[in-house]
């Protein structure tokens, strides 16, 4: 039986979004029900309704969810209907070449999700990132349900199913911030704020919040950013190195993903330390930088897709450092809100207002 639910679309590019009645099937093999409890306004929800991520609309936005199984199909083990569940957009499929290589936080499976969804004349919907959850119900494949104890509050786990993941995982999986690091981070929104926190919780000595708006950087500093920077009346390159005895910080984390921040990354950085790019580029974006420094200054430049997370590893252990009070996820949300306040977040999000908005069911 197919059920009929209200969820939140985008049309065409550039449109504001709005509320539809979709069609969600009950689950096929391999798929899993869930009830939507909360979920996140993330920047990338905004990138897809500006046609940044791609041109496949009409879209069902929303991906940074948490909620509770209501049905699996015939062959699903892994879970089972009333656990409490974040939505992942990497189901590790143990099968593709990155799998196959002991490398699973590359799947390629990551968009394998169903496309089984439809508006109520049978227009097919996108969900965004395959799990499209600013909906009352969702259907995703059930390796997108990663259970995690119910004790934690769903509009706080939920952020773990995308943004905060990303950041934490920027600064602790990707760059592998350790204890006496220095760290900068470039734009302080959800997922900026996270890497700041992650470098907080590895140990990180320095940690260098930079982003355009004050209050971003006031914020910034609850989640351990040691010092602020405000880019848009001083130049961050210049001082990262004050602050860092003229050497720079061992990682810098550009959560803009803009040619210029990832430029200011670059030379930000001390030497033979490490980038990391996880904010999200647009298709259009170039980047130019003097290839004799790329090889003169040595280090990495990585980008980080969620973080480089293991859903199944991350979210049980990271949903228990919050339990016991050394993960203040809760910092993260702004404010909560029903389903059609999205586009009013959208407009929060890029007046600066807000850390994360938080749709709750
Ligand atoms: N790699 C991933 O897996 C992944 C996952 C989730 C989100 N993202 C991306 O991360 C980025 C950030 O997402 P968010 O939800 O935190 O967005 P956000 O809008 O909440 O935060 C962006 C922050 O950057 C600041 N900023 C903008 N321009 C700046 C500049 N030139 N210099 C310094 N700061 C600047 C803004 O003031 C804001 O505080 C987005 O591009 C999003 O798509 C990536
Ligand atoms: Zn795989
Ligand atoms: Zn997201």
């Amino acid at each position: 039986m197919a059920h009929e639910v209200k969820g939140v679309i985008a049309t065409a590019k550039g449109s504001p979004v709005s509320i539809a009645t979709v069609v969600v099937p009950d689950p096929g093999p391999g798929e899993a029900l869930v009830a939507v409890q909360a979920c996140g306004v993330c920047h990338t929800d905004l990138h897809y309704r500006e046609g940044g991520i791609g041109s496949d609309f009409p879209y069902l936005l929303g991906h940074e969810a948490a909620g509770v199984v209501e049905a699996v199909g015939p062959d699903v083990t892994g879970v089972a209907p009333g656990d409490f569940v974040i939505l992942n957009w990497r189901a590790v499929c143990g099968q593709c070449r990155s799998c196959l290589r002991g490398r699973p936080w590359y799947c390629f499976a990551t968009h394998n999700a169903t496309q089984k969804m439809t508006l109520a004349d049978g227009t097919v919907l996108s969900p965004a990132l395959g799990i499209g959850a600013f909906a009352e119900k969702t259907l995703v494949a059930a390796g997108q349900c990663t259970k995690v104890s119910a004790a934690i509050k769903p509009e706080v786990a939920g952020l773990l199913g995308c943004g905060v993941m990303a950041g934490l995982g920027a600064a602790l999986n990707t760059a592998g911030v350790t204890r006496g690091d220095s760290v900068a981070v470039i734009g302080c929104g959800g997922v900026g704020d996270a890497a700041v926190l992650g470098a907080s919780l590895a140990g990180a000595r320095t940690i260098i919040a930079v982003d355009v708006d004050d209050r971003k950087l006031e914020w910034a500093r609850q989640f351990g950013a040691t010092h602020t920077v405000n880019s848009s009346n001083s130049d961050p390159v210049e001082q990262i190195k004050a602050l860092t005895e003229g050497n720079g910080t061992d990682v810098v984390i550009d959560a803009v993903g803009r040619p210029e921040t990832y430029q200011q990354a670059f030379a930000a950085r001390d030497l033979a330390g490490t980038v990391v790019l996880v904010g999200v580029p647009t298709p259009e974006m170039r980047l130019e930088l003097p290839l004799q420094e790329v090889f003169g200054r040595g280090g990495a430049l990585k980008s980080s897709w969620y973080g480089d997370c293991l859903p199944s590893r991350d979210f049980p252990m990271l949903v228990d450092l919050h339990l016991q009070g050394r993960l203040p996820l809760e910092k993260f949300v702004s404010e909560t809100i029903a389903l059609d306040a999205v586009e009013e977040a959208f407009a929060k999000m890029h007046r600066g207002e807000v850390l994360r908005s938080v749709v709750v069911l």
